[in-house]
């Protein structure tokens, strides 16, 4: 089991409170989310598709856990302000070419915290007459409950109310790369 001493030389002199979520058991639950996925979708057309950049870890792990075929794109939102508190203001920056009609969407993100980001994204995606369209999501803080248009039907992990990074998580766009997440100390 990684200590937080151990991975003290990736941090950039930002301290880690606790490992939260060790690499082993990351993939072992992403592992786990592939083969519930593929057998929620016995046909159709699937279309995975990420929220950058958060995501973008997590989906290439995921993907290669499904056992069926689908396509993968990324969107981008963004919302406005600062690093550690989510405005809401959400704005798609890019929109997939890739076409939505007719196939079931699975909508990656890598945490849910306000909701408000999700529940935007599900509106302007729902627009495009999606086959279905579902969430995924590695981490769930718990704290979006009555807010969210709609909950993630997958999720790896709840998640404690505490910043985290690494595993594609970012602060001010550092630690993304981690194998591993964890809780920064303040
Ligand atoms: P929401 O709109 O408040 O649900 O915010 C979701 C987005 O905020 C996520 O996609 C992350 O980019 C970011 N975020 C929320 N909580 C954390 C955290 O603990 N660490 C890193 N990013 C976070
Ligand atoms: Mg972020």
């Amino acid at each position: 089991m990684l200590q937080p001493a151990d991975v003290q030389h990736l941090m950039g002199g930002r301290k880690v409170a606790r490992i939260t979520y060790q690499p082993d058991e990351i993939q072992e639950r992403v592992r786990a989310l592939g083969e519930e996925i593929g057998r929620a979708y016995p046909d159709g057309e699937l279309l995975v598709l990420g929220l950058l950049k958060g995501s973008f870890i997590f989906v290439g792990d995921l993907v290669r856990a499904i056992p069926r075929p689908l396509q993968v794109d990324f969107i981008v939102a963004s919302s406005y302000g600062d690093a550690k508190v989510s405005s809401g203001n959400v704005r798609l920056v890019y929109d997939p070419e890739t076409r939505l009609e007719g196939k079931h969407i699975l909508l990656c993100e890598d945490i849910i915290d306000s909701g408000r980001t999700l529940n935007r994204l599900v509106e302007l995606l729902s627009a495009r007459q999606p086959r279905s369209l579902e969430i995924c999501a590695l981490l769930d803080k718990g704290l979006a409950g009555g807010v969210l248009t709609k909950s993630a039907r997958f999720l790896g992990f709840k998640a404690p109310n505490e910043f985290l990074v690494g595993y594609g998580l970012d602060h001010a766009e550092d630690f993304r790369h981690l194998p591993f997440v964890a809780s920064l100390a303040d």
